[in-house]
């Protein structure tokens, strides 16, 4: 597809789905590849005939929805990020755990990928922490809207490139090597229960200390759709817990209360 047509197209379908083209313009390749596959399997002869088939067949849009889902993921992604909180956020929030003599840190990882964002979560608790603190358990509940990724999430094999941004040693000790594949140790996978949900329409139950949601709903979604996924994690975290979000995003300033943890960090603290 010409990309002025698939310009044209995604910026006419996407509010419909409560997405935005700002956060596809990068992508928007991938998701027209998607639908050029669509077309041909439908046999119809161009992305016009493909806006009259949406219009006559509202089965499609779910299918169009399926498109419009950016897998892309690594280990350690923004690693500014991942230090500044293993160094300053953790042992906050892990002490203020310990003088409510709770013994559970619960963590969120919503649109977890192929679980790169919570093994990376797992392995910092692993590597840094939790010798600190014997006492405390780690528990992670990472979700995603795609079966396919939960999947690969589970099986926990990885090429190089995905892990490239792991101190090596982490690498050497968390992971077997057999040629190219790096499979996740179950040491580590132990710590995450994954679960195939959409954050548009459900939660996991409990609360959380810490929720990641990066790159996902404050990149994709519509300021609607992001105000109400915002409002869910604010009712998911525990007074005091933290948001991270994806480091290029904004999330919606409304008066729910959150406050920035410090500036230029995308580490937002539940008031
Ligand atoms: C770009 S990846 C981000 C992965 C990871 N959070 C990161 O920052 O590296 C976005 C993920 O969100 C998932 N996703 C998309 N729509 C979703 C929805 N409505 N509910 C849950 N997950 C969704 C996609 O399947 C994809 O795996």
């Amino acid at each position: 597809m010409e990309d002025n047509k698939c310009v044209n197209f995604l910026q006419w379908v996407l509010p419909k789905l409560n997405m935005r083209w700002r956060g596809f313009r990068k992508v928007r390749q991938q998701v027209c590849k998607r639908i050029d596959r669509r077309i041909f399997e439908l046999g119809l002869s161009d992305i016009e005939s493909y806006r009259n088939y949406l219009t006559e067949n509202l089965k499609e849009w779910e299918i169009l929805d399926h498109f419009c889902r950016i897998t892309i993921s690594c280990f350690y992604r923004d690693r500014m990020v991942f230090d500044y909180f293993s160094a300053e956020v953790l042992p906050v929030l892990v002490n203020s755990v310990v003088e409510k003599n709770d013994t559970v840190i619960r963590v969120w990882s919503v649109g977890c990928a192929s679980g790169e964002e919570p093994y990376t979560i797992a392995l910092l608790w692993h590597n840094l922490m939790r010798q600190k603190f014997p006492n405390l358990r780690l528990e992670i509940i990472a979700t995603d809207i795609d079966p396919i990724v939960i999947k690969r999430a589970k099986e926990a094999c990885y090429k190089h490139s995905s892990l490239r941004n792991l101190p090596v040693e982490w690498l050497t000790h968390a992971f077997d090597q057999q040629r190219d594949i790096y499979s996740l140790k179950q040491s580590i996978k132990e710590y995450v229960l994954f679960l195939n949900l959409d954050i548009r329409k459900e939660t996991p139950s409990g609360l959380f200390h810490i929720i990641l949601c990066r790159n996902l709903a404050f990149t994709y979604f519509d300021l609607k759709l992001q105000r109400s996924v915002l409002e869910k994690i604010y009712d998911k975290l525990e007074t005091g817990g933290v948001l991270i979000s994806g480091t290029h995003e904004k999330i919606p300033d409304d008066d729910i209360a959150f406050i920035t943890w410090v500036e230029h960090m995308p580490i937002f603290q539940k008031v």
